[in-house]
Parts: C-alpha cells; structure tokens; sequence
C-alpha cells in the first residue's frame, strides 16, 4: 500500500493492534479493571510509570527547539508527569525515590538513546503513553471502588474532554507530514514501548507476588 502520511495514526493502532490486545490480557491491567489491584501495587505500577513519563518528557522537552513536531504534536506541558508526581504523593511516596525496575531502566535507556539517535521517534513511545488514557478513564473508574485506592489523577487527565483531546493528538500527528522511513521508525518505537510496559507489568506483579 502506498505509504500515506496523513494515516500515521491509523498505521500505528493497526501496527500494535496485537500488542495492545496483549497488554489488556495482561495480570496487572486485568486486576485493575476488575477492580482487584492491591493499593501497594497500584503505588508500585505509579512509581514505574512516573520514571518512564518523566524520561520521555525530559527527552521531548529537551530536543524540541531543533526538531518542531515533538513540540507542536505534545502540547501538554509534562502533565502527567506531574499528576503522576501527586498521585504518588498521596501514598506518602517522594516520585524522586522510586527505584526503576529492570524493564524500567531498559525503557529510560531507549528514551536516551532515541534522543540522541532518532528525536522524532519518541513520537511513537508517546503515542503509547498518551493513547493508553483511552483506557486509563475505564480503569480509573474500577479502581474508584478500591479501598485504599484514591488518588487517580494521572487515570483520568482530561475527565469529559478524554476524546476530544485525543482526537486533537491524533489530528496534529496525521498533519505532520512524517515521510515514510520516519513513520517506521516511529511504529518501532511504539512497539517498543509496548512492549516495555508488558514487561514492567508483568515485573511488577511478580514483586507483588513475592512481597
Ligand atoms: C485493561 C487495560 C486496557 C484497557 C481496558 C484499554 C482500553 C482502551 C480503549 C477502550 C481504547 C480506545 C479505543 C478506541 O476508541 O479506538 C484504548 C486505546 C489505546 N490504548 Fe488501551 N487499554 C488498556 C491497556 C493499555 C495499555 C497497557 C497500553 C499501553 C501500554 C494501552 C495503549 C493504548 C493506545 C496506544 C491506544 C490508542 C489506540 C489508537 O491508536 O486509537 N492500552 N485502550
């Protein structure tokens, strides 16, 4: 098919639809919707989360001046970092303090490099990252019926404005114009990431397990 730069969002969903229906089969992200996580977990999966967000926004922000699209297309001003900052601070936990995982340091490793090698293929960690909300609002609500569990600003950024939001992401990375090896390296990257986060959640419930 010919390569058409205005789909790079649809390229991207159809290229990870398999690993998204993997991450939502996933033991974490099953007991999340099913409202079953331990609150120890939930704070677990915050601090893991919040290194990797914190990497990418650090990466973004730091090439953005040189490469425009990582500063037209991600607009939020490190948002979820800091919700991420708050939620964690709510279980009496400094985001400074968390310790990453292996698939965490792996994942802040690809970020770095990705920033030296390859700016605008953070594009497609962020893809991930900023997609995942879709998602997120369902899990926010079953995790509302969690005791112990109360901070989910990070579940739920945009409340009532979650679609028009995403669909205003979507429509400034299908104007962007990435040429054709730019948009495969970008669905690479996206699988990647995907790919991280299965492993952190799968990281995270072993240590649940063990603990
Ligand atoms: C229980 C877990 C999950 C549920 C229930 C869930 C659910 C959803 C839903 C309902 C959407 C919107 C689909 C649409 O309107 O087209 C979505 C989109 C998305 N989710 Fe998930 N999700 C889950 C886990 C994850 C995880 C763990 C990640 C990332 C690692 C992720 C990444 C994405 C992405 C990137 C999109 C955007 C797809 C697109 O391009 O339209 N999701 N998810």
């Amino acid at each position: 098919m010919t390569y058409d730069s205005t789909r790079i969002m649809e390229t991207l969903k159809e290229a990870t639809a398999e690993q998204h229906r993997d991450a939502e089969r996933r033991q974490l992200q099953r007991e999340m919707v099913r409202g079953e996580l331990a609150p120890e977990t939930y704070a677990a999966w915050l601090g893991q989360m919040f290194v990797v967000h914190e990497a990418l926004w650090e990466a973004i922000a730091a090439r953005e001046s040189d490469h425009e699209p990582l500063a037209t297309i991600v607009v939020d001003e490190g948002l979820h970092v800091g919700h991420l900052r708050a939620d964690l601070a709510a279980f009496g936990i400094d985001a400074e303090d968390v310790a990453p995982l292996p698939s965490t340091q792996l994942a802040v490793q690809s970020i770095a490099l990705k920033s030296e090698s390859d700016p605008l293929s953070l594009l497609g960690y962020n893809y991930v990252l900023e997609g995942s909300m879709n998602g997120n609002r369902f899990i926010a609500r079953a995790l509302q019926q969690v005791p112990g569990i109360s901070a989910m600003s990070y579940l739920d950024p945009y409340g009532e404005e979650q679609r028009s939001t995403w669909q205003a992401y979507r429509a400034r990375m299908n104007e962007a114009g990435f040429d054709e090896p730019q948009g495969e390296r970008m669905v690479a990257a996206a699988r990647e990431m995907f790919a991280f986060i299965a492993e952190m959640s799968d990281d995270l419930m072993r240590e649940a397990v063990a603990a």
